[in-house]
């Protein structure tokens, strides 16, 4: 029996292929490498098939040419900004071609899914931590897709006894413990990944997107999450769906939140390098504060992040990006 990994070369997706190679899983990766990276599948030693999700006539055959047993579902346009100006590729890439592979696996009788949703389906929130029973009102297109496809999947689980396990994830940082693999997103508008940019010479300044907020520095609380302990949830999830458990939906962040600026002065402390914070405007959609309630994941899955520390975080990303772009 097998797992396929939509979107396995990608950022999420490859941590956990890593994760589950290490657990000696058959794995398939699925990815039409727009963003996903052909290296990072060669050097997880993990079998890619190139293709899209929009190809019914490819899924079809690689469900009868495997047993697949679940899907692990990341592939995803993920930028915000680009899914306000251009809606109707977010909602072709991420909620058409979703149904598309849901309903390829229907067919094959393949009804077990581990999904990746998003903080971004609460939209503004109105209570911290946010619980999962929090109301759902994404303020982006982005947001939308994710809780259009969370909606499929409750209904493909009352219509057709699908169970499914969907992750809203908060903010994925860091990379690798080992240095493997990173964060390789083209473009990227990543915080971290940014700061690390600029300590790295390869970008002038980092610019603050408003110090207006009503947060204590005032600028905007995120909840990170590192990487590998998103992948260690997945692992979770995909056993405690195997095991026979029922669909459950959980949040996945620490609990804590940092400011854009305790960031800054976090990667400053850990790189031990000074650079140059510009003062921005802030970025359209915005909340100026999310942080997750896990308790739920931790109950049920028994999931306790490894790497909560932001510092941490930050320190497996700027190894991780040392390694890729050199030292400056
Ligand atoms: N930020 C800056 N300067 C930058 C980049 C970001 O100040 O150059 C700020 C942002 O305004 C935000 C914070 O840093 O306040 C974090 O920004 P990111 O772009 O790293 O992450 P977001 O919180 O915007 O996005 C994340 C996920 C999305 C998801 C969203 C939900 O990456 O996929 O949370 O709100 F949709």
């Amino acid at each position: 029996m097998a797992i396929l990994v939509t979107g396995g070369a990608g950022y999420i997706g490859s941590h956990t292929v890593k994760l589950l190679k290490e657990k000696n899983y058959d794995l398939i990766v699925f990815d039409n490498l727009v963003y996903g990276h052909q290296d990072i599948a060669e050097k997880l030693n993990a079998k890619l098939i190139v293709g899209d999700l929009g190809d019914r006539p490819l899924l079809d055959k690689l469900f009868q040419d495997h047993n697949i047993e679940a899907v692990i579902h990341f592939a995803a346009y993920a930028y915000v900004e680009e899914s306000m100006q251009n809606p109707a590729k977010y909602y072709q890439n991420n909620v058409a071609f979703t149904l598309n592979l849901l309903e390829a696996m229907e067919s094959a009788q393949v009804r077990k899914m581990v999904f990746s949703s998003t903080s971004a389906t609460y939209g503004m929130p109105t209570t911290i931590p946010i619980p999962e029973t929090h109301a759902q009102n994404p303020i982006n297109t982005y947001g939308y897709t994710k809780l259009v496809i969370e909606q499929m999947l409750a209904d493909f689980q009352r219509a057709y006894n699908w169970e499914y396990v969907a992750f809203r994830y908060f903010n994925a940082a860091g990379a690798d413990p080992d240095g493997i693999i990173g964060e390789d997103h083209n473009p990227e508008t990543h915080l971290i990944p940014l700061i690390i940019h600029t300590a790295l010479g390869k970008r002038d300044s980092i610019t603050i997107f408003g110090e207006d907020y009503d947060t204590p520095d005032g600028t905007c609380i995120r909840d990170y999450i590192h990487v590998t302990d998103l992948a260690q949830a997945h692992l979770l999830g995909l056993e405690y769906l195997l095991k026979g458990g029922k669909s459950e939906i959980f949040n996945l962040g620490n609990g804590c939140g940092f400011s854009v600026k305790e960031v800054i002065e976090a990667t400053k402390k850990v790189t031990n390098i000074d650079f140059k914070v510009n003062k921005g405007d802030r970025r359209a959609g915005d909340p100026p504060m999310l942080v997750a309630s896990s308790d739920k994941a931790h109950k049920i899955l028994h999931w306790q992040p490894k790497y909560p520390e932001i510092e941490t975080i930050i320190q497996h990303a700027w190894q991780w990006h040392q390694q890729r772009h050199g030292h400056r």
